[in-house]
């Protein structure tokens, strides 16, 4: 074997004694991204379980959809450095809630807390924190429950208890929350533009108006066809 090939070897088995490192070192935050991803699964069956129920009971599914989500691991990062937690897999676990999210859109705001109350009941569910934007929007407007819940994964040698973020909109919150990221969510707005803040609010606020308003509609649309039935 000539020097060249000799040289080349070594190169190739550098980079790969370098890449088995790598691997050794992201294997804790790999391992943990996937039960992240199992616990995201595990809320969101016991969400679709709870749907199919509640839609036999009134004859209309309480969800419009549900989405879910494992943070990036940028934006991990991100959160970890500004909150001067450390980098690791164990802080990941200890400091951030909200790896794992799930999202789920109600036709009204009732179901919002049927669903989310039934799911609290759930015996091996514990919620963390609640946080009712809804009852109390944020200041810019911003509504939706929102749950930091903690719920037990069974991997193949252990039980796991991992927290997940779920959040609970109507469409109408999730339409205005979606464009407001969108032109909005944590960019400073510049001087002057205190007007375009008070006018998201106002929107936000004529929204949850009208999401009062429809589910008003629904209730008296149901208690003449009850009263038809009686007939
Ligand atoms: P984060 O650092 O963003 O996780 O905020 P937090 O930990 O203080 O929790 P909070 O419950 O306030 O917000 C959690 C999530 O709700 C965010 O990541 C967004 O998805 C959503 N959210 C909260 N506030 C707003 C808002 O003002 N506008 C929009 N569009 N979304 C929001
Ligand atoms: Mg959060």
């Amino acid at each position: 074997m000539d020097d060249k090939q000799d040289i080349k070897n070594m190169n190739v088995s550098s980079e790969l004694s370098k890449a088995a490192k790598f691997m050794e070192a992201t294997k804790p935050f790999t391992k943990l991204m996937m039960q992240y991803r199992c616990a995201m699964l595990e809320v969101k069956t016991k969400l679709d379980v709870l749907d199919a129920e509640l839609s036999l009971e009134s004859e209309r599914n309480p969800f419009e959809s549900i989405s879910c989500r494992i943070k990036s691991p940028m934006s991990i990062f991100e959160k970890l450095s500004r909150k001067n937690f450390p980098l690791t897999a164990e802080s990941i676990e200890k400091n951030i809630f909200d790896v794992a999210g799930v999202r789920v859109i109600c036709s009204f705001p009732s179901d919002i807390y049927r669903i989310a109350e039934k799911l609290a009941l759930q015996d091996d569910i514990r919620v963390v924190e609640r946080k009712d934007y809804i009852k109390n929007p944020k200041p810019n407007g911003y509504r939706s429950l929102h749950l930091i819940i903690e719920v037990p994964i069974f991997l193949s040698d252990e039980k796991k208890h991992m927290m997940v973020e779920v959040q609970f909109r109507t469409i109408a919150m999730d339409f205005w929350a979606s464009l407001e990221h969108k032109v909005r969510y944590k960019k400073q707005l510049a001087c002057g533009a205190e007007k375009i803040a008070d006018e998201l609010k106002e929107c936000a606020d004529e929204i949850g108006a009208i999401d009062i308003r429809m589910e008003h509609i629904r209730d008296r649309i149901e208690e003449l066809n009850n009263k038809l039935e009686e007939i």
